[in-house]
């Protein structure tokens, strides 16, 4: 198996049963529904000017329409750029913090290995904080300029960055003047437990936050957002490149989608069908494969499934078997990691389609017994 070469990879094709990621909506019959209504609640006045100007600074409906929609948390008054994935965001900061004169970038030491890509081709280096159950170590290594979390639901691990950590991560970022950068990739699929509020809610001078449809609608849409701090908004305006734009149409199409209150309608929906697969997901590994410790469940579109010591290559190979493409743990090991974790599948039930699912389910069943 290869290692991603995007932050999308992990997420596989659309006929990989179990490759975690995106909706198996049909996006593209909602969105083409709702853009024949797009000049009902954006004035002739805005869509001029959204199409006449630059598409990231501009688009006011549109940042009014996904302020509505973004957690609660995230400042509404912030919501600074639109752009074309975590991964477009990360490359704009990564330009701004070193031309600031930023060194280094703390990354957890499990991920997307895209993540230290994106930031090595802007001159940064990656530290590695250790990461154990209860989320990062809160307080990066010195000579730490800005640290990049996925506090909500750890990628891929699953846990929640804890409380008291927390509180750390953005009192370190006040105390030194450090940035962190919050890449919340699936904060809308929440199942079992209270909201996990954004970081950048807690510190929004101190926060960059990270926010995609990727994985509420689709990864091929490239349409994500950011809030943030005051400080760097027209930096990070200044450091997108003129080619380095995000197609309007889709901007228009989703915020009339968010503003119809078919985007809630979505997400609503999206929820249930991701928690009832999550449910039996559980349930056919509590009984076919009762050895197997099933971790990060409590939301998102993936689980990490714990397996017996040394299992890890064995069992990847049976699924391959069984026309699955999961990935290993250790292939979001990003090197040298501090800690080691036991050997694990990660695996995504976001793909399938409805009709598929019961067979993707019966066939990592097999794979894992
Ligand atoms: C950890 C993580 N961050 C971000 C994203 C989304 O990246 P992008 O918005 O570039 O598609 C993903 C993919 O779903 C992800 O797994």
């Amino acid at each position: 198996m290869t290692r991603p070469t995007d932050g999308n990879q992990h997420t596989a094709a659309i006929d990989d049963p179990l490759s975690g990621g995106p909706a198996d909506v049909p996006i593209s019959n909602a969105a083409a529904a709702e853009s024949s209504r797009v000049r009902r609640t954006i004035s002739p006045a805005q869509l001029r000017q959204t199409f006449e100007n630059d598409v990231m600074r501009a688009g006011r409906g549109v940042r009014r329409a996904l302020a509505t929609a973004v957690r609660e948390a995230v400042r509404a008054g912030r919501l600074a750029l639109i752009r074309a994935g975590v991964s477009h965001g990360l490359r704009i900061l990564s330009r701004v913090l070193a031309g600031r004169g930023a060194r280094n970038v703390a990354v957890e030491s499990y991920g997307l290995h895209t993540y230290s890509g994106l930031l090595a081709a802007a001159g940064l280096k990656t530290l590695l904080p250790p990461l154990d159950t209860h989320g990062t170590d809160p307080v990066p290594p010195d000579g730490t300029d800005a640290v990049l979390l996925t506090p909500a639901h750890q990628f891929p691990v699953g846990t929640a960055l804890r409380r008291d950590r927390r509180m750390a991560v953005v009192d370190w970022a006040g105390r030194t003047g450090g940035l962190v950068l919050e890449d919340d990739y699936d904060g809308e699929f929440r199942f079992d437990r209270q909201r996990v509020g954004a970081l950048q809610g807690l510190a929004p001078d101190c926060v960059a936050y990270l926010g995609t449809a990727s994985n509420t609608l689709a990864p091929g849409l490239r349409l994500a957002w950011m809030a943030l701090p005051p400080t760097l908004a027209a930096e990070t305006v200044a450091a997108k490149e003129p080619i380095d734009s995000c197609e309007v149409v889709s901007q228009l199409t989703m915020a009339e989608f968010i503003t119809s209150g078919a985007y809630s309608r979505h997400l609503r929906a999206a929820r249930r069908r991701y928690r009832d697969r999550r449910d039996s997901l559980v349930t056919a590994l509590a009984q076919h494969a009762p050895e197997v410790r099933v971790i990060g469940t409590a939301a998102g579109l993936h689980t990490v499934l714990g397996l017996p010591p040394g299992k890890e290559q064995q069992v990847l190979q049976s699924a391959t078997r069984q026309g699955l493409k999961v990935a290993g743990l250790s292939l979001y090991r990003n090197e040298p990691s501090l800690n080691v974790m036991a050997d694990a599948l990660v695996v995504g039930y976001g793909v399938p389609s409805d009709d598929a699912w019961p067979q993707a389910l019966s066939a990592l069943v097999r794979a894992l017994s």
